[in-house]
């Protein structure tokens, strides 16, 4: 991919990821009831849709106008606010949480972020900044290593006493935290702006939520007991794959409908690999979180919710959605050094540069998925510490 020659250096393709649930018969009841889950701290992995600072640590900030509506000023974040994980640590509260990778001066007393932008589950074929369609080198197995790394070390770091005994979890933090995921999206990007067909991306999915549940051991196996995880969002409904395949058969809200069904069937698999996992790891309270059909609302009904031009980026550079194929403009410079900076109307639209969803969009998500009214155990954020049973009961 390419960007305007006078640019900023941010020129790197990013791959979103999100998905969708299907109605199982099997479905989930709170073993105990009642009680606020008072969490110390917030573990996350994931990509962009989650990633605070560690992709900006790595290869330099995204250029105004990201940043533009809450911290008016680049974040670290790419949208032109906050993001779900924000909300999600604002409402249990606690601070924002930082970036593992930002090594100036942080504090993770409350946590700390191993997402990074363009992380995929699996090792990905190209690594930024190699160009085009480079992905993160900080894929889930290393995000694992880095959380592994930071289990020992801070505690080593917290030994030192002073200043360093405050800037660091405390050794119980780490069972008693949320663990938080969002990551699959850009695997299916991989295969997508790989020149794979739909059916060989969707064939892959099953590698892809293996690798995904080794991890997620891996991380159980250190000590996490409390786990929210997202699922996957339509794809298809994203500037940059509708941008990408304009001859992509479209269903009645705008959206590539081939590309959302494989969002489904990998969301499909991840909530089997849920009721697996809770099977495998007996102290795990495992809350799957159905983010597609949340986000799908906003491209299907967007004026009931107070949305307008779903499909059509914010910050781009033109056509139909707004969005340059294979590239993010937002942020750069015209040939005639002109910004491509905001529409002006962030707080009405859903999507940010492209790919990204704005403040607006993820905070109205944070508002329906944190009362537990579209999560696999019906539990509410706070809530998510309580362990549930699979049970064989049909719900619907
Ligand atoms: C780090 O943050 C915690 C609260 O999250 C605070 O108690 C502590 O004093 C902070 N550490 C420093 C060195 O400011
Ligand atoms: C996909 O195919 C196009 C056209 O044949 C080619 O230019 C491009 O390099 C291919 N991309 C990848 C990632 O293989
Ligand atoms: C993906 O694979 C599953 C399982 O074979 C199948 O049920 C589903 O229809 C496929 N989806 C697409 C979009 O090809
Ligand atoms: C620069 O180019 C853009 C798009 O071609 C155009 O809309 C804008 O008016 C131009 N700006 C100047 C200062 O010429
Ligand atoms: C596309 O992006 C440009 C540059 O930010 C913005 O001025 C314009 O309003 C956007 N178009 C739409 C329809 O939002």
């Amino acid at each position: 991919m390419v960007l305007f020659p006078s640019s900023t250096n941010f020129n790197i393709k990013i791959s979103s990821f999100c998905v969708l649930v299907l109605s199982v018969a099997c479905t989930l009841y709170p073993v105990f009831s009642s009680k606020s889950c008072d969490f110390p701290a917030i573990f996350n992995f994931g990509d962009s849709n989650s990633d605070t600072g560690g992709l900006a640590s790595l290869f330099g900030q995204p250029a105004t106008p990201y940043g533009e509506t809450y911290f008016h000023k680049p974040a670290g974040r790419f949208s032109d606010g906050r993001l779900k994980i924000d909300f999600i640590a604002k409402s249990l509260g606690l601070p924002y949480i930082s970036a593992y990778l930002d090594s100036l001066g942080t504090n993770f007393t409350q946590g700390a972020n191993f997402a990074t932008a363009a992380s995929t589950i699996r090792l990905p074929p190209i690594i930024l900044p190699h160009l085009p369609a480079g992905y993160s080198p900080v894929y889930l197995s290393v995000q694992y290593a880095q959380f592994q790394q930071f289990l020992s070390r801070s505690q080593a770091v917290r030994q030192r006493g002073g200043v360093y005994a405050n800037l660091m979890p405390k050794r119980e933090s780490f069972r008693k935290a949320l663990y938080t995921f969002d990551i699959g999206q850009n695997d299916l990007g991989v295969g997508f702006f790989g020149n794979k067909t739909i059916e060989e991306v969707n064939a892959s999915i099953p590698d892809i939520v293996n690798s995904f549940s080794t991890n997620f051991k891996n991380i159980y196996n250190l000590g996490a007991r409390s786990f929210w995880i997202h699922n996957t969002g339509p794809i298809g409904c994203l500037p940059y794959i509708l941008a990408k395949f304009p001859l992509a058969l479209r269903d009645r809200s705008g959206c590539a409908k081939r590309y959302n069904e494989v969002s489904q069937y990998f969301n499909h698999k991840l909530k089997e690999a849920v009721v697996q996992l809770r099977m495998d790891l007996p102290l795990a309270a495992i809350t799957y979180v159905d983010v597609y059909s949340v986000k799908y609302s906003l491209f299907s009904n967007p004026n009931k919710y107070g949305f307008e031009k779903p499909l059509v980026a914010c910050c781009g550079n033109g056509g139909k959605y707004n969005y340059t194929v294979d590239v993010m403009t937002c942020g750069g410079r015209l040939p005639n050094a002109t910004l491509v900076g905001s529409c002006g109307r962030v707080s009405v639209r859903v999507n940010w540069d492209g790919i990204h969803y704005t403040e607006a969009a993820n905070n109205f998500i944070f508002n329906q998925i944190s009362t537990g009214a579209f999560s696999d155990t019906s539990l509410p954020l706070s809530m998510a510490c309580i362990k549930t049973k699979n049970s064989t009961k049909n719900h619907n």
